[in-house]
């Protein structure tokens, strides 16, 4: 579970391709492209320009290169030729690339065209769930710590937090122990340490937190239909704190 300095130099080389992945498709988010067109931009930049893995071809069974999912699909939505982007709609797109064996896996909220106040509310407050959390990270800190800055900020927005999905342990195994919940009280669970990579990827709902998932095995949606945010970023911790792996250039950390 514990890395070395060497890689993590792997991850960040990983993670970083991930995150540019998310820059390039950002422009093409917009009223009128399907999801699919958006999937398939992203699977030729990491197979062509990148020259690394779409990590999420193959794996389970799933067959496409991003998540796509839209409104009040809270992850996992399949990309497809007939699903179109409307002005008002609100998309995650989560990608992972694997390269030279590591993985770097993250997404991010777009809102396409003019959204609606509520909507940017939400896809900004789950945002800043993400940070806070980030902002707990470092040794000797607890991953309930982690949960708690989550669900405190959300809950405090009279929003909910998703339970049933968490992050995860990451590195040559996309998803690897521990889970990283997104709820939780401090000082409870398992001690960060200096070298962990994990991510951190808040689902966090307008509505009630309970899920759906339908029949094409894949796509968790709301049980009451309203929309759900989701903003993720694969971490090192470091002996300070944590580096931000799948850092995008407009972000500082
Ligand atoms: N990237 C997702 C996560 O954050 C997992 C997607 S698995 C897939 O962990 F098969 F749906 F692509
Ligand atoms: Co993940
Ligand atoms: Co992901």
């Amino acid at each position: 579970m514990i890395k070395t300095k060497e890689e993590i130099n792997g991850m960040r080389i990983a993670g970083q391709l991930a995150a540019e992945v998310l820059e390039m498709i950002t422009p093409f988010v917009v009223p009128g492209i399907s999801t699919e067109e958006l999937d398939q931009r992203c699977h030729d930049y990491i197979v062509n320009t990148q020259n690394a893995i779409p990590a999420n071809v193959g794996y389970k069974g799933y067959e496409k290169t991003v998540c796509s999912s839209v409104n009040q699909v809270i992850c996992h939505g399949i990309p497809n030729k007939n699903k179109i982007l409307k002005n008002d709609d609100i998309i995650n797109i989560d990608v992972t690339v694997l390269k030279d064996g590591w993985h770097g896996d993250t997404s991010k909220m777009f809102t396409v065209g003019k959204s609606k106040p509520h909507n940017e509310r939400l896809v900004r407050v789950t945002q800043e769930c993400l940070y806070k959390a980030i902002e707990v990270v470092k040794p000797g800190a607890f991953l309930g710590d982690i949960g708690n800055a989550i669900q405190t900020h959300a809950e405090s927005n009279h929003y909910s937090v998703v339970e049933e999905y968490c992050g995860h342990g990451i590195g040559k195994i996309y998803h690897d122990e521990p889970q990283i919940l997104h709820y939780g009280q401090p000082g409870t669970g398992l001690e960060i340490k200096e070298g962990m990579c994990f991510t951190i990827e808040p689902m966090i709902n307008l509505g009630t937190k309970y899920t759906k998932t339908l029949s094409d095995g894949w796509t968790v949606e709301t049980q009451d239909g309203r929309n759900s945010a989701q903003w993720e970023h694969t971490l090192a911790v470091t002996e300070a704190g944590c580096e931000v792996l799948t850092r995008r250039k407009e972000e500082r950390f």
